[in-house]
């Protein structure tokens, strides 16, 4: 598989947009428009108020075809979980920061990465980059909400992307990699502020796969 590094610019097609009827068609469907990751979005109904689907979904689509699949938990108590994403066949895992998401960040984050996948941490858009400041050096991507969690379809807060900025200025200065992810409202419309910012993976779920041309718009998004 290929190595994707923070100078590419990724797109990632949120399967919570796509036809739960017809899953693996519409994962081919995304990938034949070009889609680089997919994003798996995984709520559990206490972190967020919503249920989306588990680790059966990802292994389903993981036996369908090879691409990367980035899975974001938004869930309580991840570590417990972590094993069967695992063994489902995700390729990055993010957990949450929040203290509601209830587990040690350090030991989930080792515990993803003892288990030879790539981690990632979420921040929701109120939290602030201060409370992963001791985690930076030890992960792979960035989550930047640009919504708050939960649904798909809802706006873009622009007021996210100062935390996008300083996020990759740190990064710089550090000398680390980590990939920055912006997740919620991206369409070819916000994709540019987002990488203006310093974001290079665009997750983006009605904007792909409602559109009447998928590849069209994974396009514009990627080129913005
Ligand atoms: C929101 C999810 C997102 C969502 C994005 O809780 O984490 O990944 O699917 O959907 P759009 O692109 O429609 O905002
Ligand atoms: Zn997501």
């Amino acid at each position: 598989m290929k190595q994707w590094s923070n100078a590419d610019r990724i797109v990632a097609p949120s399967v919570l947009a796509a036809d739960f009827s017809r899953i693996a068609e519409e994962c081919s469907r995304a990938i034949t428009a070009g889609a680089d990751w997919l994003h798996l979005d995984v709520m559990d109904g206490h972190f967020v108020e919503n249920i989306s689907f588990g680790p059966a979904m990802v292994e389903a689509i993981h036996a369908t075809n090879d691409i990367f699949l980035d899975v974001h938990l938004m869930i309580e108590r991840p570590d417990h979980y972590v094993p069967r994403f695992l063994e489902a066949g995700a390729d990055l895992i993010s957990v949450h920061a929040e203290p509601e998401a209830h587990h040690d960040i350090a030991r989930t984050l080792e515990m993803i990465q003892r288990g030879g996948c790539q981690s990632g941490i979420a921040l929701n858009p109120a939290t602030s980059l201060e409370a992963v400041d001791p985690y930076l050096d030890q992960i792979d991507l960035l989550l930047v909400m640009t919504v708050v969690p939960g649904f798909g379809g809802q706006a873009f807060i622009p007021e996210v992307l100062p935390k996008v900025e300083k996020a990759a200025k740190i990064r710089d200065e550090r000398s680390l990699s980590f990939h920055i992810e912006v997740d919620g409202g991206i369409d070819p419309e916000t994709a540019p502020a987002a990488t203006g910012a310093g974001a290079n993976v665009l997750v983006a779920g009605s904007s792909t796969f409602k559109a009447p041309d998928i590849g069209e718009a994974i396009r514009a998004i990627r080129d913005a």
